[in-house]
């Protein structure tokens, strides 16, 4: 019998939009996430040392970004648990009605359960029912709130509850929007006035290292290969490095079907901004994380060079910037 090594030639996209579900069977839900002893030690030194001298150090850190922001911080450390209390710190989650938008598994709810919102209602575009299941009831556990999942793109969530959720959060799914602009408007008029998004993206982004969340797999050198090699020899990479089965692939971060899907908005950090700021929105925090392997791997000038003659209206720092750690805020109304 032969393996079938290219389920990403022979699967086709409309399957992962309807009948695949890609529930992850390798990670347990856990009701304690966030929340082991490691994880709170780990929290308490990166808020109490760690991010407060890479504040210092690197609050100048991106020179040629044409938009304010807070600080930058090398990737890695700020976790999801510390993004949660740091958004709670801004606008209170207690008896909120919460939209976590491209909510994946749902695995990360316990956290935001432990601030007791008044209800969570969460989307993903892709089929995540098993895990769904397993998130309504065990979450039980925790809270008896309401929790409503299903699977519907963010542009078509119902227009009945638009001005009705105080708070929209979103974790590495703007990267993956591939029309961000709708995403961003339909998010606006979602919220209520004075309502609050927090939103993670990147991580990496498109134009950094392994933006396609798959490239430099084989090699860090081969970070940058979605935007340095044609689109035929660039497949054949991809294939050359894909995991035999998609099951496989979830477990290295669902890098390849991200891929097969091509589920990318594929912008640059400025051009989020300039979306947000034109749906309506009010920038109120802003951290950046740059990406330290982009920063090795743009000493190579052989690629930096390959880069900047590709993207001749992009600078070093377009290729350094990883993720926006961002809280946007709606003061007007619909
Ligand atoms: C990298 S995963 C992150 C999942 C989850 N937020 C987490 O942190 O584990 C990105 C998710 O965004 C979802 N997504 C992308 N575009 C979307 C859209 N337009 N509407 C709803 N979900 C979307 C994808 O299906 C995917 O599950």
């Amino acid at each position: 019998m032969t393996i079938k090594k290219y389920w990403i030639e022979d699967t086709k996209q409309e399957d992962f939009f309807s009948s695949i579900d890609i529930s992850s069977t390798y990670i347990p839900f856990d009701p304690n996430i966030g929340h082991s002893p490691r994880d709170i030690l780990r929290d308490l030194y990166d808020l109490f040392f760690r991010r407060r001298v890479y504040q210092f150090i690197y609050k100048n850190y991106f020179k040629n970004l044409p938009y304010k922001y807070d600080y930058a911080l090398p990737a890695k450390g700020f976790s999801n648990k510390a993004r949660i209390n740091w958004l709670n710190r801004h606008k209170k989650i207690k008896d909120s009605r919460v939209l976590i938008i491209g909510v994946g598994n749902g695995y990360g709810i316990p956290m935001w359960l432990r601030y007791q919102p008044k209800e969570i209602v969460g989307n993903d575009i892709l089929n995540y029912e098993k895990s769904f299941e397993v998130v309504k009831k065990e979450s039980k556990s925790i809270i008896d709130i309401p929790i409503k999942l299903f699977q519907r793109d963010i542009v078509d969530l119902d227009t009945k509850e638009l001005g009705t959720f105080d708070i929209i959060a979103s974790e590495a799914v703007f990267e993956h929007a591939r029309n961000m602009e709708h995403v961003a408007e339909k998010c606006y008029r979602l919220l209520s006035t004075n309502g609050v998004m927090y939103a993670s993206y990147g991580g990496p982004l498109w134009y950094t290292w392994g933006g396609d969340h798959f490239s430099g797999r084989d090699n860090k050198n081969n970070g940058f290969n979605h935007l340095l090699l044609e689109q035929k020899e660039y497949w054949e990479y991809v294939k050359a490095n894909i995991k035999p089965t998609f099951e496989a692939e979830l477990k290295a971060g669902a890098g390849g079907i991200l891929v097969k899907l091509d589920l990318f908005s594929k912008l640059n950090s400025s051009q989020y901004l300039e979306i947000f700021q034109k749906v309506g929105f009010t920038v109120k925090k802003l951290v950046l994380e740059f990406c330290p392997i982009a920063v090795e791997i743009l000493k190579n000038k052989g690629i930096r060079d390959r880069l900047i003659a590709g993207h001749p209206d992009f600078t070093e720092d377009d290729f350094k910037c990883r993720t926006h750690i961002i809280l946007l805020e709606k003061t007007g109304s619909n």
